[in-house]
């Protein structure tokens, strides 16, 4: 029976609109659908996780609005324990999302009820975190709460997973903490900050390497790093000499909406390690799981179940 898989973090409701393309700054673009649904990165973690065949429980806060009655909805509706998404005075948490005709977006969130998430919330949620195998966490909450998570989540022995999203410069003290760092190659370079280039998706992996290096003496020492349709790279300096570097292939798909693809692919790793899969074998399997998410619009309704991905993968 597969650990349990703590998510502590941040529900938003998320304004969609289609269009042809990304607006410019000062410029008005004409869209071509508009949408509310279920989002934020921590449940949209959770849900993915749930859906995958996890045993999940969020640790969060909603408004008393009809948004929050919408994600408690979904999130619930997957089989997420929602015992500790508690009820705020703040609305809930938005985003407001654009998507192009590629399913490339850009997002504006606006906290809500996701910004009265305390370390005291983390404290009452001690039921679900005693017992965790992965606690996973992103920065959509206040930067205190995700450091009091991850130290929930050490101190019960869990593996302590962070999305470096959206990107914030983070204490050492939560890097130490992190178990597995989860980032896209502009996060990567934004944490390691000038000086330090992340290469490109087609580098070797000696050049890899050193990018590992420099994680690892940021007390990092495992990180996947998301390189779009180029596939993804795990860095394990857990891993035997010659095995520290593992390139995933890209899974092809025609993409309508990439939002939320981080989350799934975080939400994914985070039940295969609940599993007892080694790090680069949970990448291979996240890797389908969030091309699979962008095949259709949307967020938690469009990810995947355990099957489709092993169909994908050839181990169905
Ligand atoms: O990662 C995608 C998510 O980012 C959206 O669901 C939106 O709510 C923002 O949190
Ligand atoms: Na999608």
């Amino acid at each position: 029976h597969p650990g349990r898989i703590v998510v502590v973090g941040s529900l938003n409701a998320d304004l969609t609109i289609y269009c042809e393309r990304l607006p410019q700054p000062g410029e008005t673009v004409q869209g071509n659908g508009f949408a509310v649904n279920p989002g934020g990165k921590s449940a949209n973690q959770a849900v993915a996780a749930a859906r995958l065949g996890g045993h999940v429980s969020l640790v969060g806060a909603v408004g008393e609005d009809a948004n929050g009655n919408m994600l408690e909805a979904s999130v619930a509706g997957a089989g997420v324990d929602v015992s500790h998404v508690r009820n705020s005075s703040e609305p809930t948490g938005v985003a407001v999302i654009a998507v192009d005709a590629r399913g490339e977006n850009n997002i504006i969130i606006s906290a809500g009820a996701n910004g009265t998430l305390s370390p005291a919330d983390v404290a009452g949620a001690a039921d679900v975190l005693d017992g965790a195998a992965v606690v996973s966490l992103c920065l959509e909450v206040a930067m205190p709460t995700v450091l009091a998570a991850a130290q929930a989540g050490h101190d019960a022995g869990a593996t302590v997973l962070l999305n470096l999203s959206p990107y914030a410069h983070i204490p050492a003290e939560l890097a130490e903490l992190t178990d597995v760092l989860l980032v896209n190659a502009h996060e990567a370079a934004l944490f390691l900050g000038p000086g330090a280039s992340v290469p490109g998706a087609d580098a070797h992996a000696s050049q890899w390497d050193t990018v590992r290096e420099r994680f690892a003496g940021r007390g990092i020492r495992q990180v996947l790093v998301t390189l779009g349709a180029h596939g993804s790279v795990v860095l394990d300096s857990e891993a035997a000499p010659g095995a520290q570097v593992t390139f995933v292939a890209p899974t092809r798909v025609a993409a309508v909406d990439t939002t939320g693809a981080g989350d799934a692919f975080t939400g994914a790793v985070a039940v295969r390690l609940a599993a007892g899969d080694a790090l680069a074998d949970a990448a291979a399997f996240a890797s389908v799981a969030a091309a699979l998410a962008t095949t259709r619009k949307g967020t938690q309704a469009a990810y995947p179940e355990a099957a489709d991905v092993e169909r994908r993968l050839g181990t169905a």
